[in-house]
């Protein structure tokens, strides 16, 4: 009985590292994955991404196996230093990517248009990078509804417009780097005063007003360096009151 029940355990652990083994990512992942391929016009980067390699050996992918689908998905999707990677931000077919935990396009400077509202229904997000690129427009406030974002680095880019308040909506949110862009108007109070937020940086913006007592020694002077007009305590510029 023990023997013929361990033999059993034995078999079925075999059986989940045999389907784990064989079995490739999904078929939407794989169309999803082809999708984004295809709309940065099967840059170099890409030439990995083909029926000869599983798609878990795809450069810059990251894959799990769940064993209660027995389904292997891909979790992570890097692209990383390259020049030749060119275009908007396919948000159409990344979005294809239902179990996306980690997106990190980094340092790929041919990267231009808005950050895709798409985005904002990759439900299981938690690190987002779009950093080193030449993606503009706004933080878009729909960021908020990533409800598993920890980590959010926007940094080194050409955005514009204001820090939305809906930032402070990511319950779980601990990293917010949105330093080296175009941004203006003030920084949100209700974002500085997360209880979980650990690292902030808005340095080399555009920003101006008050930033709240304390968080200069919380996040660091350099955190707020090179703005436009942003004042405080701790090292920051004194705000002078008018009134
Ligand atoms: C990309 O590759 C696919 C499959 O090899 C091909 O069908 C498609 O025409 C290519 N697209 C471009 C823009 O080169
Ligand atoms: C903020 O970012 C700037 C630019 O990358 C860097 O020089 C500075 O040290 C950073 N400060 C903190 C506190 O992270």
């Amino acid at each position: 009985m023990m023997l013929s029940l361990y033999a059993t355990i034995v078999l079925l652990l075999l059986a989940g590292v045999e389907s784990a083994s064989r079995n490739d990512c999904n078929a939407g992942d794989i169309a999803a994955l082809v999708a984004v391929k295809a709309a940065f016009n099967n840059a170099s980067y890409f030439a990995s991404w083909t029926a000869a390699t599983k798609c878990c050996h795809w450069r810059g992918i990251k894959c799990e196996y769940f064993p209660a689908t027995g389904h292997v998905n891909v979790i992570g999707l890097d692209i990383v230093e390259d020049d030749n990677v060119a275009g908007p931000i396919p948000g159409a077919a990344i979005v294809g990517l239902t179990s996306l935990v980690d997106l990190t396009l980094y340092k790929v400077p041919g990267l231009y248009g808005p950050i895709p509202k798409e985005l904002a229904r990759i439900s299981g997000l938690f690190a987002l990078t779009v950093s080193g690129t030449g993606v503009s427009g706004p933080v878009p406030s729909y960021l908020g509804s990533l409800t598993a974002l920890q980590f959010l680095d926007l940094s080194s880019n050409r955005l514009t417009g204001g820090i939305p308040a809906s930032l402070a909506a990511q319950p779980h949110i601990t990293s917010i780097d949105l330093s080296g862009n175009r941004l203006s108007g003030g920084i949100p109070v209700e974002v500085l005063n997360l209880d979980g937020l650990q690292f902030f940086n808005v340095s080399s913006n555009r920003l101006c007003g008050m930033v709240p007592s304390g968080s200069a020694v919380r996040f660091g002077e350099s955190a707020f360096q090179l703005n436009k007009c942003l004042c405080g305590d701790a090292g920051l510029p004194p705000c002078h009151h008018t009134n």
